[in-house]
């Protein structure tokens, strides 16, 4: 279905061109006067230079154009010669009506099943979530139900880290704990116990013990470096001790997006792509790409435009070594092969812009990627403490994610249980809910690239800019219409149209979801629906406060708020699933 605001462009186009004038020139954009009108058209001002003549005398013969079909119900010429709009009514109503019916709240079709795959998440086997992990999987989650709704094909990719020296490290580690292991006889030609030797709590300790004995132990560097190089090259052993690393890993990641309501499409691996590297290389040398510099097998990707030096992309070290740049060249050889994608999107920290910016011209380059093919990085900033500096526990330790959910889940529930409206029972699990849309509108209300300050008491207040906010409007809503039913009100919610005030104004905000979400999608942008539903959240409170909606006596107008309502909840209800959160009944 069209946008509101471009039936509202072509209307004003038909005038312009009646009046005869290009028709070019009625674009019509939301008023930035509200108080004067609710949208404006300077195509007169432009028209002006183009006809060598009067804006106002344009103005008023396009406005004397416009024929009465309803679409407008008052066109106001005013000096010089803008032309002041207000939309007509029923016309309104009758959209938002469509609107309702439709599939998609009436969002074109943009993504027309072209594949997209977005790899983001990104956490590391046997390193504990932590809160840089959040921003990826929460921006990343979203872009991703965004894009599905508006018609791609999409495919999330976890991509786990799997594939450093951090294998190495533990695999070091639990052989100088347990040097008896099977794993580590290099005789043994049996079955592997089906057991890992460690639980996740133990291998979430073992992993820092041993980066940090490999910084000031040199020997167990080297050790830790050359058990990582074993594991490459197919050491039984170590790979049955890794696949145990795998798994018990992999089930505590499950568990810790699970809480977060992140899923993925598919839990590939770096270690997946490897078996793509040989042919890859082969091919860079032959197609005389990559040439050796300093013993390293490198690809040039400067260009002359380039303002800042981009070095060259390694992609194998003096010793025969893979590195993250190879990793991710063969995945993207991986996703062309497995999925042909129209695009593959990067939601990561923005430090690792220039790896990227390197990856993406060599895979240009050498042919890995079609022409057509989109490669985009999304770089996420920090998530800051409200001292400015990346986001520490109180001791100045990696905050882990759980921790943090769990300290704002509990922040949540006191809050919830100072207002009673909640039974005790239903209170925890209803902080779950609340909590999580505070972490996640709290990153998500700030755009993407930009650091921001990880503030629990802001992001979980029940007022101003914040996920609780929002429900709590969703919430009101639900009490509202279960008030309604409760009365024994049988006359169907149908939105009806009003002609001013703040009625209308909602009516308003209302029909422009549909181009707020395209927006959103083409730019990748869900700051963009976060500022759309406080805006929204904000009418509909203050039409709550100026109406009497249960209390409305002349029933049909009561079923006509109930309408209205009722379509704010699903527009809310809509965008905030788009963003990864839901609302509670209560709170
Ligand atoms: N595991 C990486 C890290 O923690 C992020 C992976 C991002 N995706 C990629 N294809 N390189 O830094």
């Amino acid at each position: 279905m069209k946008k509101i605001i471009d039936l509202l462009t072509e209307e004003m186009a038909r005038g312009f061109e009646r009046a005869g004038y290009d028709p070019s020139l009625g674009k019509v954009t939301l008023s930035n006067r509200p108080d004067l009108c609710e949208y404006q058209c300077n195509g007169a001002m432009a028209a002006a230079k183009q006809y060598k003549k009067a804006p106002f005398v344009i103005a008023q013969q396009v406005a004397d154009c416009i024929e009465g079909g309803g679409v407008f119900s008052e066109v106001q010429v005013v000096k010089p010669g803008f032309i002041n709009l207000r939309i007509g009514s029923e016309f309104l109503a009758d959209y938002l009506r469509r609107m309702e019916q439709e599939e998609h709240l009436g969002c074109e079709n943009i993504g027309q099943d072209r594949t997209m795959v977005i790899d983001y998440g990104g956490p590391n086997v046997a390193k504990p979530l932590h809160v840089g992990h959040l921003r990826s999987a929460i921006i990343g989650e979203s872009i991703k139900r965004v894009s599905r709704y508006m018609g791609y094909h999409v495919i999330g990719d976890v991509h786990l880290g799997d594939w450093g020296l951090q294998m190495g490290l533990i695999i070091e580690e639990v052989k100088e704990r347990q040097p008896d292991l099977v794993y580590f006889d290099e005789s043994y030609t049996g079955e592997y116990p089906q057991k890992a030797p460690f639980t996740i709590s133990e291998l979430e300790e073992i992993y820092p013990c041993a980066s940090a004995k490999a910084k000031e132990d040199e020997n167990f560097a080297k050790k830790a470096h050359d058990a990582t190089v074993k594991l490459q090259q197919g050491n039984r052993g170590y790979r049955a001790l890794w696949d145990h690393i795998l798994n018990v890993s992999v089930s505590d990641l499950k568990r810790n997006y699970e809480a977060l309501d992140v899923t993925f499409d598919l839990w590939k691996k770096e270690s997946d792509a490897q078996p793509y590297i040989p042919e890859m290389v082969k091919a860079m040398k032959e197609g005389g790409y990559a040439y050796e510099s300093q013993g390293a097998l490198v690809v040039d990707v400067k260009e002359e435009t380039d303002a800042k030096e981009v070095p060259p992309c390694i992609i194998l070290k003096s010793d025969g070594a893979t590195l993250y740049s190879t990793t991710d060249l063969a995945t993207l050889v991986e996703r062309e092969k497995l999925f042909h994608p129209d695009t593959v999107l990067y939601v990561v920290d923005k430090r690792q812009e220039m790896h990227f910016n390197q990856v993406f011209r060599c895979a240009r380059k050498t042919g890995i990627v079609r022409p057509e093919t989109r490669l985009i990085f999304l770089g996420f900033g920090t998530m800051n403490g409200k001292d400015g500096k990346p986001f520490k526990t109180r001791e100045g330790g990696v905050m882990r994610l759980e921790t943090l959910i769990q300290d704002i889940t509990d922040a949540v529930y006191k809050k919830i249980m100072e207002n009673r409206t909640v039974e005790e029972q239903d209170a925890r699990e209803t902080a779950k809910i609340v909590a999580l849309s505070a972490i996640k509108y709290g990153d998500l209300s700030n755009q993407a690239s930009k650091d921001y300050v990880f503030d629990v008491d802001r992001f979980t207040s029940f007022e101003g800019n914040t996920g609780p906010y929002i429900l709590y409007t969703i919430v009101r809503i639900k009490s509202i219409q279960s008030r309604y039913s409760q009365l024994g009100n049988r006359k169907e919610p149908v939105l009806q149209s009003c002609a001013s005030g703040c009625e209308k104004e909602l009516q308003m905000e209302l029909a422009r979801v549909n181009e707020v979400l395209e927006t959103a999608c083409r730019e990748m942008a869900p700051h963009k629906i976060c500022q759309y539903i406080y805006d929204l959240a904000n009418v509909l409170n203050k039409f709550y406060h100026e109406t009497k909606i249960i209390a409305e006596e002349d029933e049909e107008k009561r079923a006509g708020y109930m309408g209205l309502i009722g379509l704010t909840r699903t527009v809310l209800e809509t965008c905030i699933d788009l963003l990864g959160f839901r609302a509670p009944d209560r709170m």
